[in-house]
C-alpha cells in the first residue's frame, strides 16, 4: 500500500462473492464490478441455477462477452456450481478438471433468493462432499438454517451448531468459505477453526446494523439475507475485517434487484453495492483507523485462501466526495444502489 493522506494506491482487489445475474441485467451491472475488481466469484443462483460445469462454462462466456470493449480482457469470472441434492461426484470431477470452477455453493433450500433448488438435507450430498474433499474443491456456504421455528436473527448462529460443525468434523479435509458472515458467533467460529475455514464479509454488514431496516419506516433496500444484525455483531465483523486475520476477506454479495421487486408487498432480499464497493470498504477501514490493513483484506487474503495468484496491477482511490446516483440501470429496469443519493468519501481514480 502506498498512501498519502488523500490518495490510496494498492493491489487491485477481487470480489469473492458476487451476483451478476444474466442477460441485459448483467450487462448493465458488470462494469461497476470490472472497474474495481480483477476477479469475482460468481454466484450460481440464476433461474434455473448453474448446476453443471457445462452451464458454468456457457455462463462464463456470456459474462466475458458482456464486457464493454474498453474493459475487455480486464476481468476474470471465477465460476461456481449450485449444489443440489442430486449433484454427482462425477460433476465435481468435471468441475475440477475444467479449471474454471472455483467452488460449489451450498444454499439450504429456501434460505434466500433463488434457493428453492438448494439442498434439502446435507446428508444427501455425502458422496459429492467426499469428492470435493478429495479434489480440494471448496464448499461455499450460505450459513443459515431454514427451520421456521428458529428466529430469523438466530439462523446463522444455529447453523454453526446444527450444520457447519458436524460437517467439518465429517469432512476433515474440506475447504469451506462461510459466506457473508453477520454475527459475533460466526467471527469467533472462524477465528478458532482450522486454516481450511475462511469467511467473506460484505460492505453493508460492516456499515449497517439492523436499525437501518426500520429508520423512519420500513427500508426495503436494506433488506438482505442473512439479515442485518445488532450493533454488537457489526462491531465484531468490523474488528475481524480490520484485524489482519488472513481468513477474513472481501465479498460484497452485491445482489441487484429491480426496484419494483424490492418495493413490493413481498420485497426480496439483496443489496446492490458494486457501484461503490471498494470505496465503501475504504471508508469503513478509515473510520476504524485501519487503512493500513485494507489491502490485505481486499487483495491478499482471498487469493491466498483460494490458492490463486495475487493481482499485480494496482488501483487508486482519492479522497474526494462524490454523490452516489439515486438509481442505476438494471437491463430494462432500475435498481436503488446502497446509499443512493448520499455522498461517498473515497473516489476511484
Ligand atoms: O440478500 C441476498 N441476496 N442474499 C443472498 O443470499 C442472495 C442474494 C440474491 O441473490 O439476491
Ligand atoms: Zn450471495
Amino acid at each position: 500500500m502506498n498512501d498519502t493522506a488523500d490518495k490510496l494506491t494498492f493491489t487491485r482487489p477481487d470480489d469473492w462473492h458476487l451476483h451478476l445475474r444474466d442477460g441485459n441485467a448483467m450487462r448493465s451491472v458488470l462494469p461497476d464490478t470490472v472497474r474495481r475488481f480483477a476477479r469475482a466469484i460468481i454466484m450460481p443462483n440464476l433461474k434455473p441455477p448453474i448446476v453443471t460445469t457445462e452451464q458454468a462454462a456457457a455462463y462464463r462466456a456470456r459474462i466475458l462477452s458482456a464486457l464493454p470493449a474498453e474493459l475487455a480482457g480486464r476481468f476474470e469470472p471465477l465460476m461456481t456450481l449450485y449444489l443440489t441434492d442430486t449433484t454427482s461426484p462425477e460433476e465435481i470431477t468435471r468441475a475440477r478438471a475444467s479449471g474454471i470452477v472455483q467452488g460449489i455453493k451450498l444454499y439450504p433450500a429456501g434460505a434466500t433468493t433463488h434457493s428453492d433448488a438448494g439442498v434439502t438435507d446435507i446428508a444427501r450430498c455425502e458422496a459429492t462432499l467426499e469428492k470435493m474433499e478429495e479434489l480440494d474443491m471448496p464448499l461455499l456456504v450460505h450459513g443459515e438454517v431454514v427451520d421456521p421455528a428458529v428466529d430469523v436473527f438466530d439462523r446463522e448462529k444455529i447453523f454453526i451448531d446444527r450444520v457447519l460443525t458436524p460437517l467439518l468434523q465429517r469432512f476433515p479435509g474440506l475447504r469451506v468459505v462461510f459466506e457473508h458472515i453477520t454475527t459475533r458467533e460466526a467471527v469467533e467460529f472462524v477465528q478458532t477453526a482450522p486454516n481450511r475455514i475462511a469467511a467473506t464479509i460484505t460492505a453493508h454488514h460492516l456499515m449497517l446494523n439492523r436499525n437501518a431496516l426500520f429508520t423512519g419506516g420500513l427500508q426495503p433496500h436494506h433488506y438482505c439475507l442473512p439479515v442485518l444484525k445488532r450493533e454488537m455483531h457489526r462491531q465484531a465483523l468490523l474488528e475481524a475485517a480490520t484485524s489482519g486475520h488472513s481468513r477474513f476477506f472481501l465479498g460484497t454479495d452485491s445482489a441487484p434487484h429491480p426496484v419494483r421487486d424490492k418495493e413490493s408487498a413481498c420485497g426480496c432480499a439483496g443489496i446492490y453495492s458494486a457501484h461503490a464497493a471498494i470505496e465503501f470498504y475504504a471508508e469503513v477501514f478509515e473510520q476504524a483507523g485501519r487503512l493500513d490493513r485494507l489491502e490485505a483484506f481486499t487483495s491478499f487474503h482471498g487469493p491466498d485462501f483460494y490458492g490463486l495468484p495475487r493481482n499485480t496491477d494496482r488501483i487508486s482511490l482519492i479522497r474526494e466526495s462524490w454523490q452516489i446516483p439515486e438509481q442505476v440501470e438494471l437491463g430494462e429496469e432500475k435498481l436503488i444502489p446502497l446509499r443512493a443519493g448520499e455522498h461517498a468519501r473515497w473516489k476511484l481514480a
